[in-house]
């Protein structure tokens, strides 16, 4: 099922050395959901299109895009296509326990509001770059996470990047067709002293 989002907003937030200064990882979440407008931007600032040439706001090696984003949030499992800025619905249902299990238990993924996880089609960047591709499409996802991190707390959101994972059991748990690697996941909410 297709889910329109939002128009992101592409003028407004706090200024950008305020949210650097700012920013730090917040692993305790109130227990709310996010709003469609917070989804629809912080999707946006991970990987929307930006230009009319269909370029992104993060950048991307050779601009090949090798990036998915899925998101776990507590209504189901989706899929960002950042061309229409829409998202699929994979799944309904909360699998946010079952992605922390796979985050070796880790409880900040079971109670934020979502995990945005930065998938990897590597053939995309190697047809063009061969073996540098490997580190290329890894600094592509941390781009594509950094604006997470900073959009999260522009919105007065907060999260934590989530490196320690099984990504077999992430791959499991999204449901990743062959050649996607899960590469890196960050968890977002509101902050529980906010
Ligand atoms: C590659 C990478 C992987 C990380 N993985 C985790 C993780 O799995 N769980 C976690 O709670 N924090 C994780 N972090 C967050 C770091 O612990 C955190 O950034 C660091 O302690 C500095 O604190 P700050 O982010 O508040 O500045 C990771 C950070 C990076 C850059």
């Amino acid at each position: 099922m297709r889910i329109d989002l939002p128009r992101p907003d592409t003028v407004g937030g706090p200024s950008f050395t305020e949210t650097l200064a700012r920013r730090r990882s917040v692993r305790e979440f109130a227990d709310e959901p996010l709003t469609p407008d917070q989804l629809s931007q912080l999707l946006w600032a991970a990987q929307g299109v930006s230009s009319d040439s269909g370029k992104r706001t993060a950048p991307s090696a050779g601009a090949t895009y090798p990036l998915e984003l899925y998101v776990v949030t507590g209504g189901g499992r989706y899929r960002y296509e950042p061309t229409d800025h829409g998202l699929e619905q994979l799944a309904d249902g909360d699998l946010r326990a079952e992605l922390s299990r796979a985050a070796h238990e880790q409880p900040s993924v079971a109670e934020a509001a979502a995990t945005f996880a930065i998938i990897a089609v590597s053939a995309r960047t190697e047809q063009k770059y061969g073996d540098r591709a490997v580190s290329f499409v890894k600094l592509d996802a941390g781009h594509a996470a950094q604006n997470l991190l900073l959009q999260a707390v522009a919105l007065g959101l907060g999260g934590v990047p989530i490196g320690s994972f099984s990504e077999s059991q992430v791959a499991e748990v999204l449901d990743l067709p062959p050649g996607h690697e899960p590469l890196y996941m960050v968890t977002i909410g509101r902050p529980n002293d906010a």
